[in-house]
């Protein structure tokens, strides 16, 4: 990946990419847009080698390549303020914005390549989608552990729909320490007990290639308290409920909502 990497939109997702990759000596210039000022100071002296900019175009002129991260709605009055030339690359965070909306905003045609990164990519641990493939995106987010190249936008856009269960994973257990708490616990106990649970299992998913099925089947005997859990709530209309608002999310970040 080329040594400079410029950054417009400096808020939570970017700067766990610049923090991920400033965990090794060995990372990229960063050029950081201005507006954020406090967040981008801070990033720019806890790290070598990150610098903010006067403007946003002061970060394009001094980047190879550079990734946006700003909200949707802020796309087409960034981009349309900047000049940027066709030998860049903008690497685009933004969500639900396709090629064919962001090629209009970029008259110079710049290359560019969707992703998705993750929040654990602070901590190198974010498997980041991208899409179309490029060796050098590829490379540089490789590093915060992963990536995975969808073939068509389309199968990108489903990518964005399955990051939207996240929090919906957080209230699953709130639900779960919730009702320790209705049941007499402290809400301390019961969260630490929860967490406990939890951060185990995660670090499982980090560190075997299992399937989901055979974890299924791994933490549940026959007839158990587990398997009576899986069944009870996770009904077919549970799965199905799931499955509906998937395929909602997806119909949103791809405009047919
Ligand atoms: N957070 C995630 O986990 C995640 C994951 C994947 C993709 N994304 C996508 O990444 C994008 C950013 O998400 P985020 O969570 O990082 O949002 P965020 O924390 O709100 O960051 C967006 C940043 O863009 C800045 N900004 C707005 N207008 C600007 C301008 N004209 N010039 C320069 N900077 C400008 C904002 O500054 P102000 O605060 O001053 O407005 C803010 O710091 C979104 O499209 C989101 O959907 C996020």
């Amino acid at each position: 990946m080329s040594r400079t990497i410029g950054i417009i939109g400096v808020g939570e997702i970017a700067s766990a990419i610049v923090e991920g990759s400033c965990a090794s000596g060995d990372h990229p210039g960063f050029f950081l847009s201005p507006r954020n000022a406090e967040r981008s100071a801070r990033l720019a002296s806890d790290f070598d080698r990150v610098e903010v900019c006067e403007s946003n175009q002061d970060v394009v002129d001094r980047s190879d390549h550079i990734i946006v991260s700003v909200l949707p709605q802020q796309t087409e009055s960034v981009l349309s303020a900047l000049d940027i030339p066709s030998d860049r690359t903008l690497i685009s965070a933004i969500t639900g914005v396709s090629v064919e909306a962001l090629s209009p905003l970029l008259p110079q045609k710049p290359s560019i390549v969707r992703v998705i990164p993750l929040p654990p990519v602070r901590e190198r641990q974010g498997v980041t989608a991208v899409y179309p493939d490029h060796p050098q995106v590829e490379e540089f987010f490789d590093v915060l552990v992963g990536t995975v190249v969808a073939e068509t936008e389309q199968l990108f856009s489903t990518l964005s729909a399955t990051t939207a269960t996240m929090s919906a994973y957080y209230a699953y257990l709130q639900t779960i320490a919730d009702w320790l708490v209705s049941q007499g616990w402290g809400r301390v106990d019961a969260d630490r007990i929860i967490r406990g649970q939890f951060a185990g299992l995660g670090n499982k998913l980090s560190t075997t290639d299992s399937s989901f099925a055979d974890l299924v089947a791994g933490h549940e005997t026959p007839g158990g308290l587990n398997e009576m859990l899986h069944r009870e709530w996770m009904d077919e209309n549970n799965v199905a409920a799931l499955s509906t608002s998937l395929d909602r999310v997806f119909a949103r970040v791809t405009g047919k909502d």
